[in-house]
């Protein structure tokens, strides 16, 4: 189960470097179609062909934020749950609370491009944070038996 929720955190920090990797393509694909002519207007933005390969980074990224990360983050929270490990459940509540926000900064960003900056910021938050939850996860020590030691006998001290 430890393993389980290791292995969904990384893929989560894994997602924040998708996101990152296809969003600059398709950036980077705009402004070579836009330098050889291509003009972007309300109708380009609107359609539902791609006007230049790259574009499709938009729709991985939509995708990926709206989807595959959300449901990743969802799966790390029912996990924690499971795992018996001090603090996976607020991890994992971090990790999807910060989801919740990108998505939320990403959609937002359309119409107030202030929110789209701070989408940028949180996702290195959000990738620190599942970075840390999986080796939080590794590391933390197991809850102590405070039961373990009930019944045994109280040791008695020598003095010389
Ligand atoms: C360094 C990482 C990231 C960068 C640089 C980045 C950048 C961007 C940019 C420039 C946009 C506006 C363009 C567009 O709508 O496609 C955008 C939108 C969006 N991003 Fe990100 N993003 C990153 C990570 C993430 C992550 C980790 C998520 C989700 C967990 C996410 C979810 C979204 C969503 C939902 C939208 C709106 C998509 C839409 O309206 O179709 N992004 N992002």
């Amino acid at each position: 189960m430890k393993r389980a929720y290791r292995i969904l955190a990384y893929l989560i920090a894994l997602g924040v470097m998708v996101q990152a990797a296809v969003v600059v393509l398709a950036v980077d694909g705009l402004g070579k179609w836009v330098e050889g002519g291509g003009v972007l207007d309300k109708a380009v933005v609107e359609s539902e062909s791609l006007p230049f390969d790259e574009a499709v980074g938009f729709t991985i990224h939509a995708v990926t934020g709206l989807l595959i990360i959300p449901l990743l983050a969802i799966g790390l929270m029912v996990l924690s749950f499971f795992v018996k490990t001090p603090g996976a459940v607020r991890w994992a509540g971090a990790v999807l609370a910060l989801v919740v926000l990108q998505g939320a900064l990403g959609l937002a960003g359309h119409t107030t491009p202030l929110l789209g900056g701070l989408h940028g910021l949180n996702a290195l938050i959000l990738f620190s944070t599942a970075v840390y939850a999986a080796q939080h996860s590794r590391t933390a020590p197991a809850p102590r038996d405070l039961g373990e030691n009930l019944g045994a006998p109280a040791q008695s001290i020598s003095r010389g």
